[in-house]
């Protein structure tokens, strides 16, 4: 018996997508396959490491184990529409100044962590830096060493803080 397909439609990166896909499809696939937003990484596909993660109406969440048709009607951000053609994000210029990065294969991943933690503080959140390492650890590098990325995050963290209390 073959799958059953849905109708689904979306915004991903402020464009709007329409797409039939089957039931089970993740919404890493579809990023991947079929909209090639490779920006979007593919590391252990069990939700355990964080490389997939995109923001599903403002949170973070890991695309391998969100089916695609979860999308349906929400907005969806990736590492592509992070940044651009006006040159990197924020957060992205942050990593590159504080080298948090070797081979990239984890920023993506990151990235999203730390724009939906920025999300939160121009919100009022205050994190301790306690509490901006644990939500980074909510993502896998493998050969970068955490430091850098914390020290990237953190430095947003504080400026963001310092210009909410100004
Ligand atoms: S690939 Fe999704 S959490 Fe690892
Ligand atoms: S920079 Fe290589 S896995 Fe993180």
């Amino acid at each position: 018996m073959s799958e059953r397909r849905h109708e689904i439609a979306f915004t991903v990166n402020g464009r709007r997508v329409e797409a039939v896909v089957p039931a089970r499809m993740t919404l890493a696939d579809l990023l991947r396959d079929r909209l090639r937003l490779t920006g979007t990484h593919v590391a252990c596909g069990q939700g355990l490491c964080g490389s997939c993660n995109v923001l599903l109406g403002g949170r973070s969440a890991r695309s391998c184990l969100t089916l695609a048709v979860q999308a349906d009607g929400q907005e969806v951000t990736t590492i592509e529409g992070l940044g651009g053609d006006d040159g990197p994000s924020e957060v992205q210029a942050a990593f590159v100044r504080h080298r948090a990065l070797q081979c990239g294969f984890c920023t993506p991943g990151f990235v999203v962590l730390a724009e939906e933690l920025l999300a939160e503080v121009d919100a009022g959140l205050r994190p301790a830096p306690e509490q901006v390492r644990d939500r980074l650890a909510a993502s896998v590098c493998r050969c970068t060493g955490y430091a850098p990325i914390v020290a990237a995050v953190q430095e947003l963290v504080d400026e963001r803080v310092a210009r909410g209390t100004r």
